[in-house]
């Protein structure tokens, strides 16, 4: 600091210069009065120079820090950026690029920066790029483009880039900034979410048609012992007709003989026949009520492979109920012990197939449910309630665990063995009975077990 001129006295001897700043040289020669105060006034103004000198230059210090972080700061973000960033002048030379930009472009930004912003991309795609950054300099909206840059690996080099307009100071154009979004590895991650998405949906179908054909199994192993008694039961009559149908011809051949009364007696005696004669009737009604329940299993048969495009019919809820579940009772190595709560008749308009479909995955679940547990019990009941047919299958096995209730109805959703339960028969029941217009929930009742509830609209055409 200069030394100061006191006031009253003359100025005092300047000390060394703490800077490079020119001071004033010492004069050891004694001084007339009107010198001394030019020289205290030439003094006080080098003084004040001085410190207008050293606050401008702590001022221009302190705005080079506040420059230096602003740069860091800028500098920061941009090499945090994910997005590749670009900023050219209005001649559209590089003035800026990122260094997202430069690890897929490569190189320094030195080796672009004054080059032209199109030897950023591909060559391919140079002219679009131009062609965008062209639109916005008049101005006009433009949408992001999807380009490759320049020398990229293949799959990473493609950017979905947007531009903008860059204004000086004063608000004239200055450039341009382009904002490129990396969508390479969004196109292969989606490529992939797609490919293993076709593969779980060929993998769900391929289970469905398993699920199907187990279905199509147990019906089919549950219609041919349904089949089984009736036909057994015929053949038992037919070969006894046969043997009767002899007796009685060789009977009648005897009476055309000319045989004697006392031969004839002893010959009806001994071929039984007036006891073929009083089994002929009951025979032949045996006969054809083992016909008619193979026609009607075989009209049964019928409407369950026709339940996609069946249309809504009337029938009665009951005999389908038991039919269903003794289908499945039938052709369990353990036939549980299978109850019935149901009114004589109840006639309702639905798809007949469909709700068998469903009585069969519930009864079979409930068989799984009780296992071989010699008190297991399933009942199966029905009543009406005013539009509606309420159909329950309750058992008494362990139940449904409270951490799996809202997870049985989903596809796939198994708490079996492997191979003993693809995890369908719900999900396809559930949506079955949505399709029939009702509902179908599970419940987990006090006295234990599990009872799932389908509800079915009296009339399907109603809804
Ligand atoms: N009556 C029941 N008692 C206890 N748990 C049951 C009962 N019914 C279903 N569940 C549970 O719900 C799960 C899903 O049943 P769902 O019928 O959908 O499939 P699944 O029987 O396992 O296999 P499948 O496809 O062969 O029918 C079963 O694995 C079981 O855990
Ligand atoms: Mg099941």
């Amino acid at each position: 600091m200069i030394p100061r001129a006191d006031a009253n006295g003359p100025p005092a001897q300047p000390a060394a210069p703490a800077s490079d700043l020119p001071v004033l040289a010492a004069v050891d020669t004694p001084a007339a009065p009107g010198d001394e105060a030019l020289w205290i006034d030439v003094i006080h103004k080098m003084d004040a120079v001085y410190a207008d000198l050293v606050s401008s230059q702590s001022a221009l210090e302190e705005r080079t820090e506040r420059l230096q972080e602003a740069h860091d700061f800028i500098g920061s973000v941009l090499g945090a950026m994910t997005d590749v960033l670009v900023v050219c002048a209005a001649g559209l030379q590089v003035q800026q690029v990122n260094a997202a930009m430069l690890r897929l472009v490569g190189g320094d930004a030195t080796d672009w920066i004054g080059g032209p912003v199109s030897a950023l991309f591909d060559a391919g795609d140079r002219a679009t790029v131009t062609a965008l950054i062209e639109a916005v300099r008049r101005g006009r909206p433009v949408a992001p483009r999807e380009v490759r840059l320049a020398g990229a690996e293949p799959g990473l080099g493609l950017v979905s880039i947007d531009c903008a307009p860059r204004q000086d100071a004063n608000g004239r154009l200055a450039g341009f900034v382009i904002v490129g979004r990396p969508i390479g590895e969004l196109q292969r991650a989606y490529r992939a979410r797609d490919a293993a998405n076709r593969k779980l949906q060929h993998t769900q179908q391929q289970l469905l048609v398993a699920e199907k054909m187990a279905a199509l199994g147990r019906l089919v192993a549950g219609v041919a012992h349904e089949l089984n008694n009736p036909i057994s039961f015929v053949f038992g009559n037919m070969y006894a007709l046969r043997r009767y149908g002899q007796a009685l011809t060789t009977y009648l051949a005897a009476l055309d003989g000319g045989t004697s009364e006392a031969e004839r007696a002893e010959l009806r005696r001994s071929l039984k026949i007036d006891r073929i004669l009083a089994d002929i009737g009951p025979l032949v009604d045996g006969t054809l009520e083992g016909a008619e329940r193979v026609r009607d299993i075989v009209q049964d048969l019928r409407q369950f492979s026709a339940s996609r495009e069946e249309a809504p019919d009337r029938f009665d809820v009951v005999r389908l109920v038991v039919t269903a579940a003794n289908w499945v009772a039938k052709t369990r190595r353990t036939p549980p012990d299978l109850r019935f709560d149901l009114p004589p008749v109840l006639e309702v308009v639905g798809r007949k197939g469909a709700l068998h479909q469903i009585v069969v995955n519930l009864v079979q679940n409930a068989a799984d449910a009780i296992g071989g547990r010699s008190d297991g019990r399933i009942v199966v009941a029905a009543h009406a309630a005013a539009d509606r047919a309420i159909i329950t299958v309750a058992d008494n096995g362990p139940g449904i665990a409270a951490e799996i209730r809202d997870k049985i109805f989903e596809p796939f959703f198994t708490t079996k063995p492997v191979g003993s339960g693809t995890g369908l028969g719900l999900y396809l029941s559930y949506n079955l009975a949505a399709k029939l217009g009702g509902t179908l929930t599970a419940d987990t009742p006090a006295s234990g077990g599990a009872c799932f509830r389908l509800t079915l609209p009296m009339d399907a055409r109603d809804g």
